[in-house]
């Protein structure tokens, strides 16, 4: 009787749950038309992969107490981009595999070879092993970031086996892999770039990063596919996620923290792509405020937060007669629907007829934030715009808005401040409730506020 054990099953990229047949939603992450079909690797050849430890350790672990496990310091190396170890908790912790996810050409590769020459002129020895390029190609990137240290080398490799050869012969002690998706395993008869593919060779990368203790850098592209796996699959099995993100149309370069073993998340991290590559932002307020018009009306700053950093950010809103029935609306950058949602508030509880007005809301600077204390800034913005009067050049106003118009209290109001008072601000409008929470800041007057009526007072 002919073997007919299925060979391929079904794999959701976004998640990696398997399953035997098809299914237009994934059951475990309930994503959308996000299963592919990809070859399963055999149980043997598995098991065989699981138990291959590399010749380094020999024997069946036993399980131990955390008594009898040495008090290992945590060893985080430096990267000299301050804006990148804060992201990853204070630094790159040694032994750990750190995935950097983006957009194609948003600057992953130029990030890393920067970062890795940094640790080699430290004294590090690192290996960068390239699929997507030539040497040529690298040595062009190079030339456009400076001098690179010859303890920084390069190879151009997708076959996962030789990769492992060479790793445990020259044992560096960091290691770059750009990107995951040009990666291939014998093991697997996928093509690279699939869903199997990608398990399997993060699975042995994880494995031989654990064992020998090397630092893994892992570049992932993230793509809309369904038949290419975004990094997403990965996102369990390794120690870190970053994500590299930026606007196409603006120079700055945002890298967030999405999972982090070894810190917090959330925190965000500064780049410019500069010609001679990406330098750091370290005050991202100034960047994202140059150019700011002076005493225009409709233009106001707000300030929001992401993990510790505060940043000020311009809310623009041009609001003007709608020559048809239906008003247009826009948002660029933040949430269309909460744009709405403050126009409605403003309508109903301080009169403003807007339902015969157009209105326009941008977040200047190409910078996207969705963060509920903006709203107050976009309310002011609005009733500015709407009423051709500026709020004043050294204003700044956060604050939640509520539906009957009540301004609610935010978290960290009082860094809010300090950002707000450290870049030369006079004025800061804020909720009434958290006034009690901000120290005394020089040079700025703290005006609480309790509802939008008591904003439409303060822009007379
Ligand atoms: N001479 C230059 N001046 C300014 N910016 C440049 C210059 N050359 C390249 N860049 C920037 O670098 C980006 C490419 O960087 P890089 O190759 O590191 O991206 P990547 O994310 O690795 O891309 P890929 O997805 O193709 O691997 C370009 O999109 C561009 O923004
Ligand atoms: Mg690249």
């Amino acid at each position: 009787m002919p073997n007919r054990k299925k060979t391929t099953a079904f794999f959701c990229s976004e998640c990696g749950f398997e399953s035997s047949k098809w299914m237009g939603q994934c059951p475990s992450c309930h994503a959308w038309n996000t299963m592919v079909e990809a070859p399963v690797v055999p149980a043997s050849a598995k098991a065989a992969a699981a138990g291959k430890s590399f010749g380094l350790s020999e024997g069946r672990p036993r399980p131990v107490s955390l008594r009898e496990v040495d008090d290992a310091a945590e060893l985080r190396w430096k990267s000299r981009y301050d804006e990148l170890d804060r992201v990853l908790g204070g630094g790159i912790v040694q032994g750990s595999m750190i995935l950097v996810g983006g957009d194609p050409g948003i600057g992953k590769s130029t990030l890393l070879l920067q970062v890795t020459r940094n640790l080699a002129a430290d004294g590090r020895n690192v290996l960068y092993i390239s699929g997507e390029e030539s040497l040529h190609q690298i040595k062009l990137r190079a030339n456009r970031i400076g001098e690179v240290p010859d303890n920084l080398q390069f190879m151009c490799e997708t076959d996962l086996d030789t990769i492992t050869e060479i790793l445990l012969e020259t044992k560096p002690e960091l290691c770059v892999i750009d990107s995951i998706q040009t990666m291939v395993s014998g093991a697997v008869s996928a093509a690279a770039g699939s869903v199997s593919q990608i398990r399997e060779t993060t699975s042995v990368l994880l494995r031989l990063a654990k064992q020998t203790g090397i630092t893994f850098f892992i570049i992932g592209h993230v793509t809309k596919e369904g038949t290419v796996a975004g990094p997403r699959v990965l996102e369990h099995m390794v120690d870190t996620v970053l994500y590299f993100e930026g606007d196409r149309y603006a120079s700055y370069r945002i890298i967030r923290g999405v999972k982090n073993r070894f810190g917090s998340t959330n925190e965000i991290g500064v780049f410019e792509m500069r010609r001679e590559g990406l330098a750091e932002v370290a005050n991202p307020s100034e960047y994202m405020l140059s150019g700011r018009p002076e005493e225009a009306s409709g233009s106001v700053v707000s300030c929001t937060i992401d993990g510790t950093r505060a940043m000020l950010t311009e809310v623009q809103a041009l609001v003007c007669r709608s020559n048809f029935g239906f008003p247009k609306r826009q948002a660029t950058g933040t949430d269309f629907n909460r744009v709405s949602l403050l126009m409605a508030v403003l309508e109903k509880r301080i009169g403003l007829p807007l339902s015969e007005y157009d209105a326009y809301v941008n977040l200047a600077g190409g910078i996207r934030q969705s963060e509920p204390a903006l709203d107050l800034g976009i309310a002011m913005a609005i009733i500015s715009s709407y009423r051709n009067r500026p709020v004043g050049d050294k204003t700044i106003a956060f604050g939640e808005v509520g539906l009957s118009g009540e301004v609610r209290m935010v978290n960290m109001a009082d860094t809010r401040v300090a950002e707000a008072a450290k870049m030369g601000f006079t004025t800061c409008i804020l909720p009434y409730s958290n006034l009690r929470g901000v120290k005394q800041h020089d040079g700025i007057e703290l005006i609480g506020v309790r509802s939008l009526k008591d904003v439409a007072e303060v822009i007379n």
